[in-house]
């Protein structure tokens, strides 16, 4: 990987949402230039839907590093760009696009975000004991696909998917259908999962965004998990979600989404500039009142 010389002209790097106006990731990428002495800079768009096409195609002017892609852009923005890293393409969804000499590459940072904030959190034997237990993905979405994968490829567990429209739950599992495969992805209902076979649930659903009394799983089933257990909530507003709380009740370990978001920013701008910048820079940025989004 090419690291970038602090002589390189200013680069530019974007995040294209809609919402943007309330992104966290400026502060976050800001943070990590000035650490590394870099002349970059990173801007929040508002790109509506029909804007997409036109807003990559400037990615590829020669002082643009990337982009980062967030709602309702990441699976869209597929079929606009050059080429997609495997993990990019298991998902079916990019969080980040790395411009060089005028090709785009989708990649996606989320599921080895993921993983790595488990592995910092300690989270359920993540790291030594790679195989023991299962993993409940809760959620069918963007964000549940890395979860599936970063449980499935990174974390080499069983994962058993359990989503409000149980559906999306099956089609998520049925694409990575693969008997032969060492780990299965299962479509299950809540009363249906193992609980005492899961060490780990992550909350990949909406459920408990901004809503601090919204839970994506009945408070009765982390009774039934081994008290090893860890709750991993992708939410990170508020620090502390409904589910976190009852987890902590039942007397397990809980965690927000704080972690995963410092860590696929760290991982991203790894990949704009070459430049491995502690992710204790990204959390710091974040360290301010929690009133923004991502
Ligand atoms: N920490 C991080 O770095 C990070 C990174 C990516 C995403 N996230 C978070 O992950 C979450 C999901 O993002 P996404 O991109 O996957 O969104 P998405 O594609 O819109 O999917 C939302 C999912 O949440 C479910 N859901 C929504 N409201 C619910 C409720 N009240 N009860 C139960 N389930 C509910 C939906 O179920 P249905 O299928 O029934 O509609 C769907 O499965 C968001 O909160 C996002 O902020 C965090």
């Amino acid at each position: 990987m090419t690291v970038l010389d602090p002589a390189t002209p200013p680069c530019r790097t974007y995040l294209f949402a809609d919402p943007a106006s309330h992104s966290l990731s400026p502060r976050m990428h800001r943070a990590a230039f000035a650490h590394a002495g870099l002349a970059g800079d990173y801007q929040a768009v508002r790109v509506l839907p029909a804007d997409l096409a036109t807003a990559v195609s400037g990615l590829r002017r020669p002082d643009v590093l990337g982009a980062n892609i967030s709602l309702p852009h990441k699976e869209a923005v597929v079929a606009l760009l050059d080429d997609l890293t495997p993990a990019a393409r298991a998902i079916g969804a990019v969080n980040t696009v790395i411009h060089r000499d005028g090709r785009l590459t989708g990649d996606n940072t989320d599921a080895p975000g993921l993983f790595d904030a488990l592995v910092e959190a300690g989270a359920a034997g993540v790291g030594d004991r790679p195989r023991d237990g299962a993993v409940v993905v809760l959620g069918a979405g963007g964000a549940a696909r890395a979860a599936v994968y970063a449980a499935l490829i990174l974390l080499e567990r069983d994962v058993y998917v359990v989503n409000r429209t149980h559906v999306r739950a099956e089609e998520l599992a049925a694409a990575w259908a693969a008997p032969d495969a060492d780990h299965q992805a299962r479509a299950r209902v809540a009363a249906d999962v193992p609980w005492d076979d899961v060490t780990l649930v992550i909350n990949a659903s909406s459920a408990g965004l901004d809503a601090p009394e919204q839970t994506p799983l009945d408070a009765a089933y982390l009774t039934r998990l081994p008290l090893s257990a860890v709750v991993y909530d992708m939410v990170y507003r508020p620090a502390q979600t409904r589910l976190m709380r009852e987890a902590r009740a039942a007397g397990l370990r809980a965690e927000n989404g704080l972690g995963m978001l410092a860590q696929q920013a760290r991982l991203a701008f790894q990949t704009w500039t070459g430049c491995d910048v502690p992710v204790s820079v990204f959390l710091n940025a974040l360290a301010t009142p929690q009133d923004e989004a991502r």
